[in-house]
């Protein structure tokens, strides 16, 4: 079978990935809180050792299927709470960054460990975001863990390029998409986020691509048989 494993595909571009990788013929294992497809398993990834558990859980019931490929996408992502970093609540720090990093990267971890032997194209991608690479007021915790993540693909890539059956973890900027995440930044306001115009403006003069176009975009760069360790791809150049 070709195994696409991803988080956060309830809406949003997961949601349209998850859409076109069972289109693909992948057999599709989704991690999110909401968990609607008959495929789904329901996670909090703000809470790290939970979720880690789930999913190692979730990873045992798979069996000894051969696999011919294996496609992970570390996809789930929140920019809840936006405002400044003084005004921030202890707990919504750590759910933020708990959700974006620490939990990632436990699952990313648990799904790595499972697959390192499995002898098939593997292939691990990180919905990344240009917050990795430049700050936004009110956006503290989203940029640091965006960041973070960015650089943990980097060095895993690093580590993976040594090993005799290694995955190729890439990162992969989507662009601006129509999901509920700029609905929530509209939603925002001026004294929380001070761009918050700018991305009204956007919505407003049809700049946001569809998750259908960005996800498809996503495939195409994930499908190249050319992928390069630790590589930063932006859907822009793939037709999004
Ligand atoms: N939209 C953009 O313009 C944009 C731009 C750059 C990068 N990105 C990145 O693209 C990815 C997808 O974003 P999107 O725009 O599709 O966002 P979205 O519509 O808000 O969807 C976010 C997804 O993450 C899941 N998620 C969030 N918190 C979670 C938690 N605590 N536990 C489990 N799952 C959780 C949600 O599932 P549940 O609610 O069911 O848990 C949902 O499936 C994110 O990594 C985001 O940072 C988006």
């Amino acid at each position: 079978m070709r195994l696409a494993i991803l988080t956060g595909g309830s809406k949003g571009l997961g949601l349209a990935l998850c859409e076109a990788l069972a289109g693909r013929g992948y057999r599709v294992l989704e991690f999110s809180r909401s968990a609607p497809h008959t495929y789904s398993v329901r996670v909090d990834l703000s809470s790290p050792s939970g979720s880690q558990h789930i999913v190692a859980a979730a990873l045992a019931t798979l069996g000894g299927e051969h696999i011919e490929e294996l496609l992970v996408i570390n996809n789930a992502g929140t920019l809840d709470p936006i405002g400044p970093a003084s005004r921030k609540q202890r707990d919504a720090i750590l759910g933020n960054l708990n959700a974006n990093f620490t939990s990632a990267i436990l699952v990313l971890t648990e799904i790595v460990a499972h697959f390192q032997a499995t002898k098939c194209r593997k292939v691990l991608a990180n919905i990344s975001s240009g917050a990795a690479q430049k700050g936004y007021a009110g956006w503290s915790l989203y940029c640091a863990a965006k960041a973070g993540m960015e650089n943990y693909i980097r060095a895993l890539a690093l580590e993976q390029q040594a090993e005799p059956h290694p995955f190729i973890p890439v990162n992969i900027d989507p662009g601006v998409i129509d999901t509920d995440m700029q609905a929530l930044i509209r939603g925002s306001s001026a004294s929380d986020f001070p761009e918050i115009e700018r991305f009204i403006n956007r919505k407003e003069q049809g700049a946001l691509v569809s998750p259908a176009i960005v996800a498809a975009a996503a495939c195409r760069i994930l499908e190249q048989p050319s992928l390069s360790y630790g590589a930063r791809y932006e859907v822009g150049d793939h037709g999004a």
